[in-house]
């Protein structure tokens, strides 16, 4: 008989959500992590240190840049040690409260890296040597992913870094280059730009954050031009030299020409992320990840029985609650439930200032698709929240179907639309109409109005702008 009903491989959002899961079903489940803490790149070294950062920064540029238009006049110090130590303490609470769930929900945890020895067998090795083999009727792959390499740019953590090193500095860099503007490039160099770094953003695309609504993506570069990010698009780094003291880059234009040199303090290598399923043993059972190295899942189900995987080593996208989503919907789907994921109601944070939030489908894709849809906008110069607040900036967006008024996508930059998106996915898991938003009391004064008025401004009866 075998020991476990399910072992999870990895303790990430992906592999903690479904060993708690499988514990509230009455399961007897184990999760391997190999790392110190529980909680995966999200809690360790991912989401939850760059918003304690975001955070802080925020504060001492507000501080510093904002408070006195409020009558608040100050001159903040900056205690980087603190800043630190505080991003620590946080996430030192969070990756022990994994560790209570785990308790609370009768789960174990097996300290060590996992490898897949051959159906229903997980061998352990702990950071003594030491290896022992598990046997489980389900293994759950939720190993996660790692930073995408660039040809020509060592990563060596002191002066060209990845996120992880990003997270750490030891002092504001004078100077900082960051390759790839997308998610990560964009949130850790708001960090640092606003604790006093000169930072440039250097993308191969000719245009920021693939993947944003255009018009959002124009809007969010202008407002982060203005907070002194500089964009160099269209430009291909082709090297890097490190020394003691900086950084040397060489930068060619994607579309041909002369190279130039550009130097800085510290490089910030943040291109994407790759699956990562180093030493796994996923040759045991069979399983031949795709070119790209994603094992490929059919409801959670990999191609060999009674393995499954969910989170970053799956296609789709990188962000914790995707993988939070997979692991209930995995956990039940094993236990013999209906499990479901909704993947096109999936939503996107950039947790920068202006925030921008989005879900489902974006104009472009509509467009490419020949869907009629009407949009409807409102400006938050108009929304009194963010007028009083002066946090004017953005504006929301919302597209519904020319003929049902279903909505289809919201798509938002300006103040806490971090906390409005959420909306618009409830509101499209159960198909709402624009009208639908639009005749929903909102509390007012609430920033959420520019949302219910962008809804309305879909058919035209916007009341405010
Ligand atoms: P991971 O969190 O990567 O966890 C995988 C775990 O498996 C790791 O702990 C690893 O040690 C362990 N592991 C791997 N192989 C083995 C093995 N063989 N044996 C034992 N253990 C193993 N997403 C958001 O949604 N919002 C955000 O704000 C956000 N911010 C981010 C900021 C940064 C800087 C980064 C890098 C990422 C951010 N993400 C964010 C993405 C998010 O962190 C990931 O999508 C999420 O962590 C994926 O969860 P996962 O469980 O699939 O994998
Ligand atoms: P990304 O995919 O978001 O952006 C990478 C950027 O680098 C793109 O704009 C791409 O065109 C560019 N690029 C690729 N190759 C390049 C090259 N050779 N030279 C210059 N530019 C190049 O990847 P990123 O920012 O590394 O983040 C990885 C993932 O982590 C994200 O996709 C997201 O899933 C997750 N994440 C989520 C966050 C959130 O939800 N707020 C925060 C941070 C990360």
């Amino acid at each position: 008989m075998a020991q476990y009903d399910v072992i999870i491989i990895g303790g990430g959002p992906g592999g903690y959500n479904a060993a708690i899961r499988a514990g509230q079903l009455g399961l007897k489940a184990a999760c391997v992590e190999k790392g110190v803490t529980l909680g995966g790149t999200c809690l360790n070294v991912g989401c939850m240190p760059s918003k304690a950062l975001l955070h802080a920064s925020e504060m001492y540029d507000a501080a510093a840049n904002h408070f006195a238009e409020l009558g608040i006049e100050v001159k903040p110090k900056l205690n980087l040690v603190q800043m630190m130590a505080q991003k620590a303490t946080s996430v030192a609470q969070l990756t022990k409260g994994i560790e209570f769930l785990f308790k609370k929900n009768k789960v174990d945890w097996i300290k060590g890296a996992g490898r897949i020895a051959g159906p229903g067998k997980v061998e352990v090795t702990g950071a003594d040597g030491k290896s022992e083999t598990h046997e489980a009727r389900n293994i759950v792959i939720a190993t996660g992913s790692e930073p995408s390499p660039l040809a020509g740019v060592e990563v060596d953590q002191k002066r060209i870094v990845d996120s992880t090193g990003a997270l750490s500095l030891p002092e504001v860099p004078k100077s900082l280059l960051v390759i790839g503007a997308g998610i990560i490039g964009l949130e850790l160099g708001s960090v640092w730009r606003r604790l006093g770094a000169q930072v440039t953003v250097v993308e191969f695309l000719d245009r920021i954050t693939p993947g944003m609504d255009a018009e959002v993506a124009k809007t969010f570069q202008r407002s982060l031009t203005k907070q002194g990010i500089v964009f160099k698009l269209s430009s291909k780094v082709t090297g890097a030299k490190a020394s003691k003291t900086g950084v040397k880059l060489t930068v060619e234009p994607v579309a041909g020409g002369a190279a130039e040199t550009l130097e800085a303090d510290y490089v910030l290598l943040a291109i994407g992320r790759r699956p990562y399923t180093e030493g796994l043993g996923l040759d045991t059972v069979g399983i031949t990840p795709d070119k790209r190295g994603f094992i490929e899942t059919d409801h959670w189900k990999t191609s060999a029985p009674g393995v499954w995987a969910i989170g970053d080593v799956t296609l789709g996208p990188m962000l914790a609650h995707k993988a939070e989503d997979e692991a209930v919907a995995c956990i039940e789907t094993l236990a013999g439930k209906a499990g479901h994921v909704s993947y096109g109601l999936i939503p996107s944070v950039v947790y920068t200032s202006p925030e921008v939030a989005w879900v489902g489908k974006t104009e472009e894709e509509l467009k490419a698709e020949g869907r009629a849809y009407k949009v409807g906008k409102f400006p938050f110069t108009a929304n009194s929240r963010a007028k009083i607040n002066h946090e004017t900036e953005g504006f929301a967006k919302v597209l519904a179907d020319a003929v049902t008024d279903e909505v289809l996508g919201a798509h938002l930059i300006g103040p806490s639309v971090s906390e409005m998106i959420g909306e618009v996915c409830v509101a499209m898991e159960f198909r709402a109409a624009s009208e639908d938003i639009g005749r929903t009391c909102h509390p007012h004064p609430t920033r959420s109005e520019a949302l219910k008025q962008a809804a309305m401004g879909v058919e035209g009866w916007t009341t405010q702008a």
